[in-house]
């Protein structure tokens, strides 16, 4: 009897563990079911995090600008005899959120026609947002100098300057990034073209340094210089650039018609004593070309930096391998 009532007993418990033993193993897999649930939704919030806020993607920068504390940036923008490509990309720019006002630096012997300051202006009022009124001036000069790209802003409305070539286009956001990255550092260049000054070993022509373009950039991720084709800086910058700068060294840039963008980032270096920063944007150039920012002329840019180092008595640039990126634009982290 005791023997038999053992033995069902021991086949009753051996069922219960059995029972218990499968039930474990299903709270286990639900377990892990919620478990990567949960991870699933942690990824999923985590890349629709702005829009779950309640900020849209394309909302985000206008709405962060508060434009009591900060009156947005001057667009600067160098042009020469290409009145489509100034129409283009003043039409575009003046469709971008902190845009406050519109500088357009004249160096052609006769002045912008009726028709295209019509246009542009009908562009500044046609695509201001929120009922925004975007100023747009042209500073006219006599003489067809690079130097008349840093003149000093008879009426500057904010400190920030967005110095811009005319066939040169970012998207409003990419801008918009810059600008921010500008805010956090506003003594420095912001910009979207780096480019880097080379030690000489050879010291060959007497030059100790060599201009790299792109490719050295590129390959050692380390650059000095932003070039103002494409850059945030203070407009403090252009008073000094036209009243600080050694008369001889803005004489070179004028007869040489180059460099005055590698001027402007020695004094800026040379007053900061600090590198500038690389925003990550897609430039789209709506030129011709787009060779010679890819490099090419580059024999003269070494003779200008040679020249310069030689003006201020010494090397003010320093190198980064620091760029600035949209952490929505990252993978998670
Ligand atoms: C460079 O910086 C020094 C020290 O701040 C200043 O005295 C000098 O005038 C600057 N040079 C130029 C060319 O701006």
């Amino acid at each position: 009897m005791v023997v038999v009532r053992s033995s069902l007993m021991s086949r009753r418990t051996a069922q219960k563990f059995r029972q218990a033993a499968i039930s474990a193993v299903g709270s286990l897999r639900i377990k892990l079911l919620l478990f990567l649930c949960f991870v699933f939704t942690l990824f999923l919030l985590a890349s629709l995090t702005p829009s779950f806020l309640g900020w849209g993607q394309q909302n985000l920068p206008s709405a962060s600008i508060d434009r009591t504390s900060s009156k947005g940036y001057t667009l600067l923008i160098n042009t020469w005899k290409r009145y489509d490509l100034l129409k283009q990309s003043i039409s575009h720019y003046t469709s971008c959120p902190g845009l406050d006002s519109i500088h357009v630096v004249w160096s052609e012997p006769d002045p912008p026609s009726d028709s295209l300051v019509k246009f542009l202006n009908h562009a500044a009022k046609s695509n201001a947002k929120d009922g925004r009124y975007i100023e747009l001036a042209f500073d006219i000069n006599k003489e067809d100098s690079l130097n008349n790209r840093f003149k000093e802003l008879k009426n500057p409305i904010t400190d920030a300057v967005f110095s811009i070539d005319d066939d040169i286009i970012f998207s409003c956001s990419t801008v918009e990034f810059a600008y921010s990255v500008w805010r956090s550092a506003p003594d420095t260049m912001v910009g979207f073209v780096p480019r880097i000054h080379l030690i000489n070993p050879s010291k060959e022509n007497g030059y100790s340094y060599i201009y790299g373009g792109w490719w050295p950039v590129w390959w050692t991720g380390t650059y000095s210089m932003i070039l103002s084709k494409a850059s945030f800086f203070h407009r403090k910058y252009l008073r000094m650039y036209t009243n600080e700068m050694p008369a001889s060294l803005l004489e070179y840039v004028r007869r040489n018609r180059n460099c005055e963008d590698i001027a402007m980032s020695f004094l800026v270096a040379n007053a900061t004593g600090a590198p500038p920063i690389w925003a990550k944007g897609k430039i789209n150039e709506i030129g011709s070309t787009g060779i010679s920012s890819l490099g090419g002329h580059n024999i003269k840019r070494t003779e200008c930096v040679n020249r310069f180092v030689y003006e201020f008595g010494r090397m003010p640039l320093v190198p980064t391998t620091v760029k600035a990126v949209d952490s929505r634009g990252t993978w998670f982290w």
